[in-house]
């Protein structure tokens, strides 16, 4: 194990790490992740989540081809040498291009599962939803205390049910992301977010704030 940080200079330095080292990441580490992932609250303490571990070489190189397929269909338009890309998408192009290229060659990938996933439009969507994403930044925290990189990504739903199919994920569960964890290549945080008097509204909501 690796030195404990303290917990808020975990969470104002966990940033997505989507350069990794190809170095493999110890089963200790991952039965960590998860477990600080379990740590997590959900609705009515159902602790809905389950967790795909993905090592293989072949299940790896499907998932990166479908990961870059999506990556491609959303963002292979953009040309940053066309001009400026918007601030909040120009911080993360280069590294989030990157990991598209290399999803396939990432040690491991935890995909983050929702058993009992709520039919489209359910009024306990936001629940059934909201009961995975803590558990998701669990494991980002742990992974940044680690001294591991992991990110949190999402382009890999749209081929779902071929990830699942591959993966043997039933029906009635879920992916809700995809999360590849390794030694890190660079450094982590600080991160940059809109400062706290921008988002805070005191007794009532301010219109002058954004
Ligand atoms: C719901 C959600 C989906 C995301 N999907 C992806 C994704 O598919 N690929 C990716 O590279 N990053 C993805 N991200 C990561 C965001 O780009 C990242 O959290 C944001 O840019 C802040 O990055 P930072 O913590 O490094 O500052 C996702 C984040 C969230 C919350």
């Amino acid at each position: 194990m690796t030195e404990d940080i303290g917990l808020f200079e975990a969470i104002f330095s966990q940033r997505a790490i989507r350069k990794l080292k190809p170095d493999p990441v110890s089963d200790e580490f991952v039965h960590k992740l998860i477990e600080a992932a379990t740590k997590a609250p959900s609705g009515g303490n159902r602790e809905p989540w389950a967790f795909v571990v993905v090592r293989d070489e072949a299940a790896k190189q499907k998932i990166g081809a479908w990961y870059l397929q999506a990556w491609n269909a959303i963002y292979g338009q953009i040309d940053p040498d066309d001009g400026p890309l918007p601030a909040s998408l120009g911080r993360v192009y280069g590294a989030a291009k990157h990991l598209a290229h290399h999803l396939s060659e990432v040690p491991v990938m935890i995909i983050v599962c929702l058993r009992g996933a709520p039919p489209a439009g359910s009024s306990h969507a936001a629940g059934a939803y909201g009961s995975i994403y803590p558990a998701v930044q669990n494991l980002l925290l742990a992974a940044r205390g680690l001294g591991l990189g992991a990110s949190l990504t999402t382009l890999h739903k749209m081929h779902e049910q071929d990830v699942k199919a591959l993966l043997g994920i039933p029906e009635s569960v879920e992916t809700i992301a995809l999360v590849p964890v390794g030694h890190p290549i660079g450094r982590y945080g600080p991160t940059t977010r809109r400062p706290v008097e921008e988002v805070t509204h005191f007794e009532r909501w301010d219109d002058t704030k954004t």
